[in-house]
């Protein structure tokens, strides 16, 4: 897609903001996405906060100039460390990051234990500390930073004995006490399955639904909504510039249209 054309850009650090392209797509299925994965410099998680905006802001700045109507930050941690920035630099564009579910969490699970997993920098940045300050009094919130499970979710074959353990290790002290899990990293949805065989089947929160309700409302508020009536195209590209990246990230989007 190239300048002229009617598109959404949409960024990760990876290829986890594929959970979140499959909503946009569900709820807007008329428009057209481009989506960029970072995976050559993924995680971000880990990084240096300014390191992580610089990167952020580039992603953005080129989606732009390839004319992007509208940019969705389909990643928690450059939506605290970035959004504002990339906000600020381009006032006329809508710019919808995604934030950890923690409202709907806690206003389903009322006075209950809320596991919230999430990159270290999503949960050391007052973004976060601020939404958790606002819904503590109603559930009692458990922050748990993965430091490796993004990098893991990268390489693909989510059915990795590894990949199990991984989570076994960070999961134990928890089991048999949460009541739901906050997915506040966009890479996380494509693992629930194996966090629920640990955790057992408890109600799971990510921003992905919120996120593509905030994208159609703020492309109607802006009249920027598609005109066109038949299906809109999705098109993935990568820093990681190997064609099997594009085909993890199509294989991913497959797997995401069903979590
Ligand atoms: N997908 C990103 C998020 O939602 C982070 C993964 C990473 O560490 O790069 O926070």
């Amino acid at each position: 897609m190239e300048t002229g054309e009617d598109f959404i850009g949409v960024f990760d650090s990876g290829l986890g903001g594929i959970s979140v392209l499959a909503s946009l797509t569900k709820k807007l299925p008329r428009e057209d996405f481009l989506f960029y994965g970072d995976s050559a410099n993924a995680p971000y998680g880990e990084k240096p906060e300014e390191q992580v905006r610089a990167l952020s802001v580039d992603l953005a700045d080129r989606l732009i100039q390839r004319g992007a109507k509208a940019v969705v930050i389909a990643c928690n941690t450059a939506t605290s460390a970035a959004a504002q920035t990339i906000r600020e630099k381009y006032p006329e564009i809508p710019i919808v990051g995604v934030e950890p579910a923690v409202k709907p969490a806690a206003l389903n699970l009322a006075n209950k234990k809320v596991l919230v997993m999430a990159t270290s920098m999503t949960l050391a940045r007052d973004k976060y500390k601020e939404l958790a300050s606002r819904f503590e009094a109603s559930a009692s919130l458990l922050p748990l930073a993965c430091p490796d499970l993004a990098a893991r979710i990268e390489e693909g074959n989510l059915e990795g004995e590894d990949l199990y353990r991984m989570l076994e290790k960070l999961l134990a002290p928890y089991i048999g006490k949460v009541d739901g899990v906050v997915l506040g990293c966009t890479h996380y949805p494509f693992v629930k399955k194996q966090i629920a065989s640990i955790l057992g089947d408890l109600p799971f929160f990510d921003g992905a639904k919120g996120t593509a309700n905030e994208l159609s409302r703020r492309l109607a508020a802006a009249d920027l909504l598609t005109s066109r009536t038949d299906p809109g195209k999705v098109i993935f590209d990568s820093s990681k510039k190997l064609p099997a990246e594009l085909a993890l990230y199509e294989e991913f989007y497959q797997k995401a249209l069903f979590l």
